[in-house]
C-alpha cells in the first residue's frame, strides 16, 4: 500500500553500526587468544578471493578507541560487535583466558562512556578449531553445552553494561555454507549432514536464551537471521508453488523454530521424504519451544526470485562472484523443488545482489505478521568498491542512496505498524568481507589497505559518514522530501 505520509521513527531508535570479530580485529593469536576455524580455513590456497586472511583485518584489537571516537563523532547510537569465542576459551572449553575478557571489557566500557550502546553478538563464525578436531563442532551435540558455557560467562561477565544481544550470526549461512554448498569451513557438501549440524545449532541457541533469562532477566536477545524473502517469478501457479516452497525451505525452516519451537510442516515432510530430515531426541522439541526470543534480528541485503524447476532441473552450483565482476553469479536451484533466477525489474550490485528497498519491508512485515515479534535490523550494507580521490576523500553517493532508500522502507513499515527497535549498517569501518577479500568495501570509514596486507590502516571518513551523521541527527528525516521523492 502507498501511505500518504510517513511516521517517524521512535524516540530511541537505535541507530546503529556493525561488525564481527574476524572480519576487523586482527591479532588472531594475540593476548592468549586460540585458533578458530576460519584462521585454519584461510591458509589453504584457493579458499577466499586472492588468499586473503584476518590475521591484521582492519586492526581494530589494537585501534578499537580510535574507531570509539569516530563512532562518538558520528552520534551512533548503538554498535554491534562480536565476541571470538577463541579470546574467551582458547580451545572452545577449559579456562577462561582473562585477557580476552579483558580485551572486551574495554571496548564496551570505552562505548558505555560514549554513550553508544553496546549490541553484542555471541557468536560470528569464528568457532575454536579444537572443538572442531575433537568432535566436528556444530556434527556434535556436544556443542550445545560448551556454547551454553561460554554464553553463560559473557552473561556474567558483560550482562551488567550489555542490553542487547545476539545469539547465533546467521545460522542459515553459517551452516549451509558449511555442511552443504563448501563455502565455509569445514567444508563438507551433504545436505543430510547439514540439517543435523542445523538442529544442534538450534538446540545451542534454545539453551542459551534459558540461560540468558536467568542471568540477564532484564536484557533482550535475538538471533540475527539472514532474510531474504522469496517472490515468484511469475503468476504461474507452478512459479507461485517454488515461491511457497523456497519460503518454507530457506525462511520459516529456522525463524519458525526459533519463535515457535516448531519445523514447518510442509518442509519437515519433504526432508523426511528425502531422507535428509534431521533426528531429533526425546526433550529437543520441548527445549526449543521453551526459549522464544525477545526479537528477530534481520540482516538485510537482497531479495531472491523463484521459478518452477523440473525434477531433472538445475541443482546447486559451488560457484559464485567474489571477484565483484557483475553479470558472473550463476542460477542454482533444488530439482524438483525450485529455481533461484534473476530479478529482471531489480539493478544488482558488483557481486550480484539484487538490490531491493522494497524486499526489506516485505521482510519485516512478514516477520511481524507470522510472529508477532519486534524486530532490530542487524546489517544492512552495500559492498562496493571505493576509491580514494587525491585530497584523501571517498565520495560514496551510490552508498548513501543505498541506505537512504532502505532507511525509507524502514519508515514505511513502521507506518505499516511494524515494531522496529532499531538499524545497524554493516558495517562501520572497511573490514574483511569472508570470501571477497578486502576490495569489497562496506564501511563509512575507509581503511587503507588491501589483500597484501599493504596500506597505513589509517582511518578516512567517506562522504556516507557524514550523511549518516545527519540522519541520526534528526532521528531519519535528514533529507526526508528527496526519500520520500524516490520512492
Ligand atoms: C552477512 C554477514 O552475511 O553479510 C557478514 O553477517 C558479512 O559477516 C555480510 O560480511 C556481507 O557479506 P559479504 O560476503 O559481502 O562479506
Amino acid at each position: 500500500m502507498i501511505h500518504e505520509s510517513l511516521k517517524d521513527f521512535p524516540k530511541n531508535f537505535l541507530w546503529g553500526s556493525a561488525s564481527a570479530a574476524y572480519q576487523v580485529e586482527g591479532a588472531w593469536n594475540e593476548d592468549g587468544k586460540g585458533v578458530s576455524i576460519w584462521d585454519e580455513y584461510v591458509k589453504i590456497p584457493g579458499n577466499t578471493f586472492k588468499n586473503t586472511t584476518g590475521e591484521t583485518a582492519v586492526d581494530h584489537y589494537h585501534r578499537y578507541k580510535e574507531d570509539v571516537a569516530l563512532m562518538a563523532e558520528m552520534g551512533l547510537k548503538a554498535y554491534r560487535f562480536s565476541v571470538a569465542w577463541t579470546r574467551i576459551y582458547p580451545e572452545g572449553r577449559g579456562e577462561v583466558n582473562p585477557k580476552g575478557i579483558q580485551f572486551y571489557n574495554n571496548l564496551i566500557d570505552e562505548l558505555v562512556k560514549n554513550n553508544i550502546e553496546p549490541v553484542l553478538t555471541i557468536y560470528h563464525w569464528d568457532l575454536p578449531q579444537k572443538l572442531q578436531e575433537l568432535y566436528g563442532g556444530w556434527e556434535s551435540r556436544e556443542i550445545v553445552d560448551d556454547f551454553d558455557r561460554y554464553c553463560r560467562t559473557l552473561f556474567r561477565e558483560f550482562g551488567d553494561r550489555v542490553k542487547y544481544w545476539v545469539s547465533l550470526n546467521e545460522q542459515n549461512v553459517f551452516i549451509p555454507d558449511g555442511y552443504l554448498n563448501g563455502f565455509h569451513p569445514p567444508k563438507v557438501t551433504d545436505k543430510k549432514r547439514m540439517l543435523q549440524a542445523n538442529h544442534y545449532a538450534n538446540l545451542a541457541n534454545a539453551r542459551a536464551i534459558l540461560s540468558f533469562r536467568e542471568l540477564v532477566p532484564d536484557g533482550k536477545i535475538g538471533p540475527s537471521f539472514a532474510y531474504s524473502p522469496a517472490y515468484p517469478a511469475s503468476c504461474r501457479p507452478e512459479d507461485i508453488m517454488a515461491y511457497e516452497d523456497a519460503e518454507d525451505l530457506n525462511a520459516n525452516w529456522w525463524m519458525d523454530v526459533y519463535c515457535r519451537g516448531e519445523y514447518p510442516k510442509f518442509a519437515l515432510e519433504y526432508y523426511r521424504r528425502t531422507g535428509e530430515a534431521p533426528e531429533i531426541e526425546d526433550g529437543d522439541m520441548e527445549l526449543l519451544k521453551s526459549a522464544r526470543p525477545d526479537f528477530m534480528g534481520v540482516n538485510y541485503y537482497r531479495s531472491g526470485t523463484f521459478c518452477h524447476n523440473p525434477l531433472d532441473g538445475v541443482g546447486i552450483v559451488r560457484e559464485m562472484n567474489n571477484t565483484g565482476k557483475k553479470g558472473t553469479a550463476k542460477e542454482s536451484g533444488i530439482p524438483g523443488v525450485y529455481k533461484n533466477i534473476k530479478n529482471e525489474h531489480l539493478e544488482v550490485t558488483n557481486w550480484d545482489w539484487p538490490i531491493d528497498y522494497t524486499g526489506l519491508r516485505v521482510a519485516l512485515r512478514r516477520i511481524t505478521s507470522r510472529y508477532g515479534m519486534p524486530v532490530l535490523i542487524t546489517e544492512n550494507g552495500l559492498g562496493e568498491f571505493d576509491k580514494l580521490t587525491e585530497d584523501e576523500r571517498i565520495h560514496d553517493s551510490y552508498r548513501i542512496h543505498y541506505l537512504g532508500n532502505h532507511i525509507q522502507a524502514c519508515r514505511e513499515a513502521i507506518t505499516d505498524g511494524v515494531d522496529l527497535m532499531g538499524y545497524c549498517t554493516w558495517s562501520f569501518t572497511d573490514l574483511l568481507s569472508w570470501l571477497n577479500g578486502y576490495q569489497k568495501r562496506y564501511g563509512f570509514v575507509y581503511v587503507d589497505r588491501d589483500e597484501t596486507d599493504g596500506g597505513t590502516l589509517r582511518r578516512i571518513k567517506k562522504d556516507s559518514y557524514y550523511w549518516y551523521q545527519k540522519m541520526i541527527e534528526t532521528n531519519g528525516t535528514y533529507e526526508k522530501e528527496k526519500w520520500d521523492e524516490q520512492r
